[in-house]
């Protein structure tokens, strides 16, 4: 068996995966989220660390296996969230996480100070969500946390560190830093230094695969493991759902759609240069990159819409509705911009609109609409993987977007590509897990693991009349995020 732990921001999951790729056992524990201020989202990074000993122990418990049969453990993490330890690895402030928003002023500076270097170097715009932003906001706002920092960790290169004694990081999580030169794969002193910070904050980089060390003893203990099972360094939530789903190949592709949506599309390109319309980063797979897309309010539009509009109706009885319903609804156009958005504008003020109301609609009308809005948004991200000159007819879809037979054919029909439905799917988990697999020799690489692990079910094909209604109503949608800017900007 391997374990694959899915550090996420609600809840750490743990999946224990047996050599044909199914999930024997599963378990997750939560933890809280801490909003202090306005635009703040901290965690205690011990929540995670007790999160994920507890999920481990209970894994172990449940399963019967004998630990002795665990070759060897990894993990998918959120992304960009800081972590900072002192000499001795004690933690000197709560985390601030990848959804925390207050770093508008320091996104302002690094964008001043470097120019189109960022780009250059660190492939990728300064957002508020990134992690140099946040080292800025604790070098303004609280100096002298900053002077006792020794290392700066991301959240699961913090648990791994607890569970190892072993500092590192691996390249799919340090792209999403601003820190790394991501074609060179190695930390560019010359941004730290333009912020006079001492690169030695930054962790031993590895690759996400590369065992970084075992478990000390009092974690075997309390996990239910042994001080012999390995560990492996694990990658970033977004490169961990990549390989969950098969992308690993040139051009393949797919569409995650959750609280928020990704198009993600791999990369061997080093060099490629999409000027930070998408984000740009190193995959888990070595020297492989990948292109994204985030759609902020995704499935986050839907569930704001049934709990505004049908709170007494259930998602599915809601979606049964939009079959009635034509593609275009009936001339309703929905924007997803509820709470901002990231691409292709990243934009934290903009909001989102329903354009083209007839009396004569009804719920379902709206419903289908919402469903339209998110996936024109994802189709935004895709035109611009496409401009890279990649073709993208196929699309693996995953999350909540792909429980819905409706709404993948409406995907397939705005993206005008294939979508396909995989048999069994189990997110970034999963890729912490195969992960794990590769790293321990099971496999010849990551790509034989995905054809041992992942299967396809289910393919739906575009509908060329649907097709050609979506890209009229594509061209239309496009111009509603200028059209509407002033009212929120
Ligand atoms: C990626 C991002 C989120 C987090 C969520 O840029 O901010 O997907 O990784 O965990």
């Amino acid at each position: 068996y391997v374990i694959g732990v899915d550090l996420g921001t609600s809840a750490v999951k743990t999946v224990l995966v047996d050599p044909q790729g199914k999930v024997a056992f599963e378990h997750s524990a939560a933890y809280p989220l801490k909003r202090p201020q306005p635009n703040w989202s901290e965690q205690n990074p011990e929540d995670w660390v007790n999160g994920t000993l507890v999920s481990l122990r209970r894994l172990i418990e449940t399963s019967g296996v004998d630990p002795s049969q665990v070759d060897g453990i990894s993990f998918s993490g959120q992304m960009h969230g800081l972590v900072l330890v002192d000499s001795e690895g004690k933690v000197l402030r709560p985390a601030i996480l990848w959804n925390d928003t207050r770093t508008t002023a320091q996104c302002r500076k690094i964008e001043k100070t470097l120019g189109t270097k960022l780009i250059d170097i660190a492939r990728n715009k300064a957002l508020e969500g990134f992690t140099l932003p946040k080292i800025l906001w604790v070098q303004e706002n609280e100096p002298e946390v900053l002077a006792q920092a020794h290392q700066f960790l991301l959240p699961k290169d913090y648990v791994r560190f607890r569970l190892t004694g072993d500092y590192a990081m691996d390249y799919s999580d340090a792209a999403g830093t601003l820190l790394l030169d991501v074609g060179a794969k190695e930390w560019s002193s010359e941004i730290a230094e333009a912020f006079g910070l001492p690169v030695s904050l930054c962790p031993r980089l590895v690759e996400s695969f590369e065992q970084t060390g075992t478990l000390l003893p009092e974690i075997a203990e309390a996990s239910g493991l042994l001080t012999s099972t390995k560990v492996f360094a694990g990658g970033a939530d977004n490169a961990c759902g990549a390989l969950g789903a098969g992308i690993l190949g040139e051009g393949r592709t797919m569409c995650s759609i959750g609280t928020s949506g990704v198009v993600l599309s791999y990369e061997t390109n080093k060099d490629l240069n999409l000027e930070g319309k998408v984000h740009f980063f190193n995959h888990s797979e070595k020297d492989a990159f990948y292109i994204m897309g985030v759609t902020l309010a995704a499935g986050h539009s839907l569930t704001w819409f049934k709990e505004t509009f049908a709170a007494e109706k259930s998602f599915e009885e809601l979606l049964q509705g939009v079959t009635s319903v034509p593609a275009g609804s009936g001339g309703l156009l929905f924007t997803p911009y509820i709470s901002g958005e990231r691409t292709p504008h990243p934009d934290a003020n903009i909001r989102g609109s329903f354009i083209g109301m007839d009396s004569g609609h009804t719920l379902s009308h709206f419903t289908r609409s919402v469903l339209e809005g998110i996936t024109f948004s994802l189709r935004e991200s895709i035109e611009i993987v496409r401009e890279s000159g990649k073709e993208i007819t196929e699309i693996v879809a995953i999350g909540g977007g792909a429980k819905n037979e409706a709404w993948l054919q409406m995907q397939a029909d705005i993206f005008g590509a294939s979508i396909i439905k995989l048999e069994s799917e189990q997110g970034p988990a999963m890729g912490a897990a195969m992960l794990a697999a590769y790293g321990s020799g099971w496999f010849g690489s990551l790509g034989e693991c995905a054809e041992a692990f992942i299967r396809p079910a289910e393919v739906f094909k575009p509908n060329a009349e649907q097709v050609a209604v979506y890209d009229g109503l594509f061209a239309l949608y496009q111009e509603v995020y200028g059209q509407t800017r002033e009212l929120n900007n």
